[in-house]
């Protein structure tokens, strides 16, 4: 009896203690845990894709650089990726629906780090990076050209560079039976230029095409995220564990403690981990949550109309254009259709301070905005929006502003690939 009770004192004692320790200086040894798994230091150093045999040569990578860049290949040379992709700032427009030959109905996503995704688009409809690049270059309203007329400018153009990765390219004479503009998704002359086509012209030509995405994504695997004030922060709460110092987390010169809030509540009650988790700050799924609908723009229902579509598309990462198909994604159970409904790609947090506007269509005009937006959570306009009212205070909001705007870092490239390439 009596030593229960001296035992009992002892836990409260010892309560007290472990309590006051993580409410004045530091994180709970379970909470460090979760820092961790959000640390640029916990992302594999280089991306990899099987399906490419290409992603990790060199060469396909200056050459990606070089299309990438090349407004020959769009339908009035005007339109590269990089018109929308925009290095010199950070690889995104700003704009709420993307320009290209005409005007999209979705914003510009971040590229910087994609390579480690899974799912590509907004609503995840490519299943690898290279089959990914090939979707705009088609798309009437941004590059706007065609695969024969593509290939026929790679022939002509980047011949020398392109054999001494892919392989041969058939001499003129084969070109010149080539419609310059043909392709399957074409408008009605272009289609029925393809159509006329014999299947070996066909498939020669969407090899080359394949190939072109290829070296854009070997290039794109080269960009990856930088080491923000937030990885800073966490290498030193790491290292003090680590040396068995005292951890001094909430005053700390590489983050405010504003910022060490917003940390708290994006890791803690605002729970916005549950989606944007892992180094790059996000679990590549799809969720609805509720972003407002558009006057302008009919509603787009997202991951709904397409899950099946990547499995099924010409180049997938399952095609005859595949270079392995062991590590293709896969669409989940289908008992998960109803929430695919105006369900988006959770984006990547990093350097999301750069990324404005907000969500998939531009629809929120900043970071306060989202965060309130996060705090209300109206109902959504179709399906269900998956998140519950947050109900924050002004006070926690702009915590979680400032912790959001610490995940700013320049890109971590060579600068070399980083600007417009010598084209040939
Ligand atoms: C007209 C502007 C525009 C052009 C040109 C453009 N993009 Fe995009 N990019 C976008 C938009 C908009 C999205 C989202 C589209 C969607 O979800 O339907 C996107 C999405 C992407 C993604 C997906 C990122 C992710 O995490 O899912 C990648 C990668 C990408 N683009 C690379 C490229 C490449 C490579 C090119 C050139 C071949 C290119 N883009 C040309 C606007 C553009
Ligand atoms: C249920 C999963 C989920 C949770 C929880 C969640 N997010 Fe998101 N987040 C998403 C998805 C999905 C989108 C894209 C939605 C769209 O475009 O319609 C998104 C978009 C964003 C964007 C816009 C990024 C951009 O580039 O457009 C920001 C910023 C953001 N979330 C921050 C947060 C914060 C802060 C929290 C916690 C308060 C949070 N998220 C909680 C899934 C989630």
């Amino acid at each position: 009896m009596k030593f229960s009770r001296v035992f009992g004192f002892v836990l409260a004692a010892f309560t007290l203690l472990t309590v006051s320790f993580s409410a004045n200086s530091g994180w709970t040894s379970k909470e460090l845990a979760t820092l961790q798994s959000l640390w640029l230091d916990s992302l594999p150093e280089k991306p990899s894709d099987p399906s490419n045999a290409y992603a990790d040569n060199p060469k396909a990578a200056e050459l990606g650089q070089k299309f990438f860049f090349d407004t020959r290949f769009s339908k009035d040379g005007t339109v590269s990726c990089a018109t929308c992709h925009m290095p010199q700032n950070g690889f995104v427009d700003n704009l709420p629906q993307a320009k290209g030959i005409g005007t999209t109905t979705r914003k510009t996503m971040n590229i910087v780090g994609a390579a480690y995704g899974k799912w590509f688009f907004w609503d995840g409809r490519a299943d690898a990076l290279w089959n990914q690049a090939l979707g705009p270059l088609e798309s009437a309203v941004e590059h706007g050209g065609t695969r024969t007329q593509y290939a026929k400018t790679i022939a002509k153009v980047y011949r020398s560079s392109y054999e001494s990765v892919f392989g041969q390219i058939p001499n003129q004479d084969f070109w010149n039976d080539i419609p310059d503009r043909a392709g399957p998704t074409g408008n009605a002359n272009q289609q029925r230029a393809w159509q006329n086509m014999n299947p070996q012209q066909q498939e020669t030509v969407n090899r080359i095409f394949a190939n072109l995405g290829k070296a854009i994504a070997a290039y794109e695997m080269n960009l990856k995220p930088g080491r923000s004030r937030f990885d800073q922060y966490v290498g030193e709460l790491v290292n003090t564990s680590a040396d068995g110092s005292t951890a001094a987390s909430n005053s700390s010169q590489t983050l405010s403690e504003q910022e060490i809030a917003g940390l708290r509540l994006f890791i803690g009650k605002a729970n916005c981990i549950e989606c944007h988790n892992t180094p790059r700050f996000t679990d590549d799924s799809f969720y609805n949550v509720g972003a407002p609908d558009l006057a302008n723009i009919a509603f787009d229902n997202g991951r709904q109309n397409v899950y099946r579509t990547a499995i099924l598309a010409e180049f997938g990462c399952r095609s005859t254009y595949s270079d392995n198909t062991d590590r293709c994604p896969s669409v989940q159970n289908t008992a998960e259709t109803p929430a695919f409904l105006g369900a988006f790609k959770t984006p990547s947090l990093r350097n999301v301070a750069e990324h404005g506007p907000y969500t998939h269509a531009g629809q929120l005009a900043s970071l306060e905005d989202v965060v309130m937006h996060y705090s209300k959570a109206p109902s959504a306009n179709v399906g269900e929006n998956v998140i519950k009212p947050l109900n924050l205070t002004p006070t926690e909001q702009s915590q979680l502003v400032a912790f959001l705007e610490s995940l700013t870092a320049p890109i971590n490239a060579p600068a070399s690939m980083l600007i417009s390439p010598i084209m040939p």
